[in-house]
């Protein structure tokens, strides 16, 4: 049989790895596809011929990708160029010309995903995205079908590997958080925006997507909270380890009675999970089933061969598919799309968590009972409090706290009254805390 030809949009570095494993893995992977696949037509603006193993077996290359998605003779069209444009305009081009789509763009799906998928349902081609999350690990494939006889109740990961490069950094070698967010960028995990990973932007768009399988939703990437790393401090690492949490960058969507919670902040974890201790740029996604129960996923987030690893995996199966009636495939979203739930996804006000508090405040009799009280006035009962010894002559204290769980919303009332006070001095800090138990 022919192989199946492909078009390449993007030869950096998941392009430059896509090539180098349809290359050296080229009989393995027709083993398994039931064809050989050829990347025919490859479109790219700038690359390094040097630093891409196999480009010699690429049909063409040029440097229009819109001659890459009018070409009749591609089948199928792998977009790595990443951003919302012109990567939408492309995709729905090649999908408009009958062209089935892979693609490692979180971005593009996260926010015009409904659209994309409509268009390649009307048009019975498959759009694959396995590679816009957590790269190399196959969540998408584990939320869509291995998890299919579940009600997933959460799921909460560890989805962008340059937070957490910078994290584990910050805590095992009191390094600069400037510092160690170059040397994520010179490794090549930093996105082309760094603040994408810092604000925590990159995770929404994971997460957004990971919600939407979980739960059968349409994608609402502006609903998800979105709380980046850059306003953690050393010390608050070290107050978290003396209590015996991690922080970590965290993305949770969890069903809740009142509806969905989507919401990306860093988080203390207990450091005896096993999530607490995915350090470096790996990631993990934990997810809890009914059924099943909770289960890991662990692996590299990002990098060439990873996420290459990813779209091959896509690509595989898209060629597995090329014969069969489009309406029997894997729906995009894991549910039918007639299927898809109105529930609503909170606002974070409506969402109850436990939260570590960091208060600086006069160290005189009584300030430490008035926050106390405040916070009992709120309803939000204390679990651990620790006020650290003030320096010689020094008037202020810091004090650290542990609270129950409470909605957000009437934490932010209890800030509010904790920050008017006069003996507390600068912005409290809160960091929400999870216990993540099965
Ligand atoms: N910038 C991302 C990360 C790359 O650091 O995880 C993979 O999406």
């Amino acid at each position: 049989m022919e192989p199946v030809k492909v078009g390449l949009l993007g030869l950096g570095t998941v392009g430059g790895g896509t090539v180098e494993v349809l290359t050296s893995n080229a009989a393995e992977i027709a083993r398994r596809a039931g064809r050989g696949i050829e990347i025919a037509f490859a479109a790219a603006r700038e690359y390094r011929p040097e630093s891409i193993n196999g480009l010699d077996r690429i049909g063409r290359i040029g440097d229009d990708a819109f001659a890459v998605v009018e070409d009749p003779e591609i089948e199928i069209v792998i977009e790595l160029i990443g951003g919302y444009s012109p990567a939408r305009e492309l995709v729905l081009k090649a999908i408009e010309n009958g062209k089935h789509v892979v693609t490692a763009n979180k971005a593009l799906i996260a926010k015009h995903g409904n659209e994309i998928f409509a268009a390649a349902r009307e048009r019975g081609v498959v759009v694959g995205f396995e590679a816009a999350v957590a790269g190399g690990i196959p969540i998408i494939k584990a939320l869509r079908e291995g998890l299919a006889a579940n009600h997933i109740e959460w799921i909460a990961g560890i989805i962008n590997g340059t937070g957490n490069f910078i994290l584990t950094e910050m805590r095992d070698k009191g390094r600069d958080f400037a510092d160690v967010l170059a040397e994520a960028q010179a490794l090549g995990y930093a996105e082309a925006d760094p603040t994408f990973d810092v604000e925590g932007i990159d995770a929404a768009h994971k997460l957004t997507i990971m919600g939407s399988l979980a739960f059968g939703i349409p994608l609402q990437f502006e609903r998800c909270f979105t709380e980046g790393i850059s306003k953690i401090g050393a010390m608050d690492v070290v107050y978290a380890a003396e209590l015996g949490y991690r922080i970590k960058h965290l993305g949770i969507a969890r069903r809740s009675e009142t509806g969905i919670e989507l919401r990306v902040h860093p988080t203390l974890v207990p450091e005896r999970r096993l999530l607490a201790n995915v350090d470096g740029v790996m990631n993990a996604v934990l997810v809890k089933g009914d059924a099943v129960g909770p289960t890991l996923y662990y692996g590299a987030g990002a990098g060439a061969l990873p996420t290459a690893s990813a779209v091959v995996a896509d690509l595989v199966d898209v060629v597995r598919s090329l014969t069969t009636d489009p309406n029997n495939r894997v729906p995009h979203l894991g549910f039918q799309p007639d299927a898809l739930a109105d529930t609503p996804v909170l606002r974070i006000e409506e969402v109850e968590t436990a939260y570590y508090l960091r208060i600086f405040a006069l160290d005189q009799p009584g300030v430490m009972a008035r926050i106390a009280s405040i916070l009992g006035e709120q309803g939000i009962s204390i679990e651990a409090i620790k006020q650290k010894e003030p320096g010689e002559g020094e008037t202020y204290v810091t004090m650290v706290m542990l609270t129950h769980r409470v909605l957000e919303g009437r934490m932010n009332e209890a800030i509010a009254r904790i920050e008017a006070l006069d003996s507390v001095q600068e912005p409290v800090m809160r960091i929400r805390m999870e216990t993540l138990s099965g």
